[in-house]
């Protein structure tokens, strides 16, 4: 972790974008530069939507997939093969981290993921401080990524910590986050500690991606948007603030549902990902100079192409040429979704002028 100092002044400065990366649309976009073409990958790009990644989870588990660098490895770099993505997303999980912790995890069939649930002082004493060589899987799949596939670049993830402190507050997902809301309005200090473990945990985990040798680092923060404008601003924002500053590569904040307080939301990170809750265009427009990603409803990919690639010709249009735009979803891709449909719309993004 020594040469953080020196990879901050290396990578976050716009001006200093590495030599070997100049040329390339993913960086240009992600540091709002001018690029040829628009530069277009998918969250969850690798996934049970496509054939070759069935038959792989035909013989292993999820978390098999995860904990083998090589398997994980090779998944990043399949999955930017079948769609010729600009970038790679390291194939990994954001519940990890809490497992790493301490936490015990499962990955259940149909009912999304369960985990042991934290909503008192006693659980979360139970949870350890965050020992960034537990993730060493992750960062040596990073690793080897970087070595064969060394001209696309690479993005590192986390989830942000409101979203980590959700799941481990409900015990996986929810409909309304009751138990969440309940324990952040009643136990201010709870709040403040367990927010305050996870960004500690969170920032040593991006911190060790960065070193690993990705160019860019994403912070999932999927239910953000579940809160008012201003519990956003009162609990979320200074612990996800600060933690996107203190990266040595330019951070994407992915929030879904914050198209009323968008401001807020943007002045975290370097790149906002937009759901598609809100037109391109406006957020552009509020957003000034700041580049985004995004923001295509991935339910379009089960659809037929013809309306794929009319809904993001209307994306494509409304950005109206201005730099600092990657192409993405407004969230990940479903399992459903026609494998067809992923690559004819990567080619869409690609031809568009
Ligand atoms: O984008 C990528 O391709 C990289 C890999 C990636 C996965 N999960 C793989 C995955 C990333 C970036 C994530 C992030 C993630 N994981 C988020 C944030 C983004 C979002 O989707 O909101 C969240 C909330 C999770 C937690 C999680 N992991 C859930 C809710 C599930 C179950 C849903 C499901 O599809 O079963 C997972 C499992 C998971 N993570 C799978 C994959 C490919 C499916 C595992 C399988 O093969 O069965």
């Amino acid at each position: 972790m020594k040469s953080f100092d020196k990879l901050q002044a290396q990578c976050r400065d716009n001006a200093s974008m590495q030599a070997q990366w100049r040329d390339n649309a993913f960086m240009q976009a992600l540091f709002g530069k001018p690029s040829p073409y628009v530069p277009v990958w998918f969250m969850r790009q690798a996934g049970r939507y496509q054939d070759w990644y069935r038959a792989l989870r035909e013989k292993h588990s999820f978390a098999k997939l995860c904990q083998c660098p090589d398997l994980s490895a090779h998944i990043t770099i399949e999955a930017v093969k079948d769609i010729h993505a600009d970038a790679a997303i390291i194939f990994s999980d954001i519940l990890l981290i809490l497992e790493a912790m301490g936490a015990e995890l499962d990955y259940v069939e149909g009912r999304g993921p369960v985990l042991s649930a934290v909503r008192n002082e006693a659980d979360l004493d139970k949870l350890r401080v965050f020992v960034p060589e537990s993730l060493e899987y992750v960062y040596e799949a990073e690793r080897i990524v970087r070595q064969n596939a060394p001209k696309i670049p690479l993005i590192g993830f986390a989830g942000a910590p409101f979203t980590l402190a959700a799941y481990l507050i409900e015990g996986g997902t929810s409909r309304d986050f009751r138990a969440t809301k309940t324990v952040m309005y009643s136990q201010p200090i709870f709040w403040q500690e367990l927010m305050t473990k996870l960004s500690r945990a969170v920032s040593a985990y991006l911190h060790c991606q960065a070193e690993a040798g990705v160019q860019a680092l994403q912070l999932f923060d999927t239910w953000a948007g579940v809160l008012s404008p201003a519990d956003y601003r009162r609990y979320v924002l200074p612990y996800t603030k600060p933690l996107a500053d203190g990266m040595p590569v330019p951070v994407i904040y992915f929030a879904k549902g914050i198209s009323g307080y968008i401001e807020a939301v943007s002045e975290v990170g370097d790149v906002l990902s937009l759901d598609h809750g809100m037109s391109l265009g406006k957020a552009r427009d509020i957003l000034g100079d700041k580049p985004v990603q995004g923001n295509l409803d991935p339910m379009l990919l089960l659809a037929d192409f013809e309306i794929v690639r009319q809904r993001a010709n209307e994306i494509l249009e409304e950005n109206c040429g201005r730099p600092g735009f990657i192409f993405n979803l407004g969230h990940g891709i479903l399992p459903q979704s026609n494998a067809d449909n992923v690559r004819r719309l990567a080619d869409l993004v690609h031809e568009y002028r």
